[in-house]
């Protein structure tokens, strides 16, 4: 059962006195239970897609031109204030990269991680820190009662992570979304929580939006895959499809400029994909992914390839299909 159906949504943003397309066509959707992880370079639009989710878009300057945002049954983008008050911290949480920014340095640690269970479970205040005693034991947390006296900056950032981390499982959330919740971590304790958010998803039977630059982190842990690029998703499968035999240009060279062990061993050069993501402003009439495809052919300059489903593979390409997407 799908937890989470995003289809065909498509968000602008005032930048500059122009609204600039920043998510072109998303199509994504989770189960219960699975983990699905967004890949691609810095500046794709991972983040983007994440925070549109509970429209933590500053409302001001957004505008969500199309699509849906359909959450076990019902359409997000049609919740009133209160409505997306109630999900958002509740039955949607969100773990953020960097602990330092996403704690409030001048809140006591105890007062940060009780919060949503106060405003969404209940105002019992002791029931509130035991579940904060009990998740931070869970996560690896020592001398737990110090810790929730002290302040974020007191701690190191693999400690905060693990904070965060219990912070955002104070609900019991149905759909926990982690942006890059690792990337400003060392190697050794990056792999330490990913194991332990996976071991968490399989008590919890949550679902995990797992977001990462990365695809080597991921690779592990993601039931399936979708990879974004320059604000539209390109390519989607499982895992082992993706890293056997990824089928987007894109995906291709993702893929083959990930380092490893091996390559370091043999001496092999690492592929780079040369060239940068665009921005918003400069997204190209046709492929997004034209100025930097070794494959295009004359209607990627002119035309925008579809998102195609392939048998049990999804994929946004002319070279697959008819050659003839609107
Ligand atoms: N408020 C804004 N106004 C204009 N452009 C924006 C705004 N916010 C983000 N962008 C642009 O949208 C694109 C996607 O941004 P996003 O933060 O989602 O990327 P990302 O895939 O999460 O990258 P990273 O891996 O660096 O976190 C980028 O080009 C970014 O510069
Ligand atoms: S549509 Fe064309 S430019 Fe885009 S990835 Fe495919 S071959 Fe390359
Ligand atoms: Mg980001």
């Amino acid at each position: 059962m799908n937890i989470l159906e995003i289809k065909k949504l498509s968000v602008d943003i005032l930048s500059q006195s122009i609204y600039l397309p920043i998510l072109q066509n998303i199509d994504i959707s989770i189960q219960k239970g699975e983990v699905l992880s967004i890949v691609g370079e810095s500046g794709c639009g991972k983040s983007l897609t994440a925070l549109s989710i509970t429209k933590l878009l500053p409302e001001k300057i957004t505008r969500y031109t199309s699509g849906s945002i359909n959450f076990l049954g019902e359409d997000i983008l049609n919740y009133t204030n209160e409505q997306l008050m109630n999900v958002r911290g509740k039955e949607i949480s969100y773990i953020f990269q960097d602990p330092f920014t996403s704690l409030n340095p001048i809140k006591k640690i105890k007062d940060q991680i009780i919060e949503s269970f106060i405003i969404h479970i209940s105002k019992n205040k002791k029931e509130a820190i035991e579940k904060a005693e009990f998740l931070l034991n869970k996560v690896g947390v020592n001398d737990i009662k110090t810790r929730l006296e002290s302040y974020p900056g007191q701690m190191s950032g693999g400690i905060l992570q693990r904070i965060s981390i219990a912070m955002a499982l104070m609900c019991d959330p149905i759909l926990l979304i982690a942006d890059e919740p690792t990337s400003a971590l060392d190697v050794s304790v990056q792999s330490q929580l990913i194991e332990l958010l996976m071991d968490i998803k399989n008590e919890n039977q949550m679902s995990i939006l797992f977001i990462s630059h990365d695809i080597g982190v991921v690779s592990n842990i993601a039931d399936k895959i979708v990879v974004m690029y320059a604000g539209q998703v390109i390519e989607e499968s499982n895992y082992l499809d993706i890293i056997q035999n990824p089928l987007h240009p894109y995906t291709h060279a993702l893929i083959n400029s990930i380092p490893s062990l091996d390559k370091i061993k043999d001496g092999s050069k690492l592929e780079s994909i040369q060239g940068i993501v665009p921005a918003p402003q400069d997204y190209p009439q046709g492929c997004h992914f034209q100025d930097r495809c070794s494959k295009s052919i004359d209607i990627c300059s002119h035309k925008k390839p579809e998102y195609l489903s392939l048998k049990h593979r999804k994929i946004r390409c002319f070279l697959f299909g008819d050659k003839s997407h609107d």
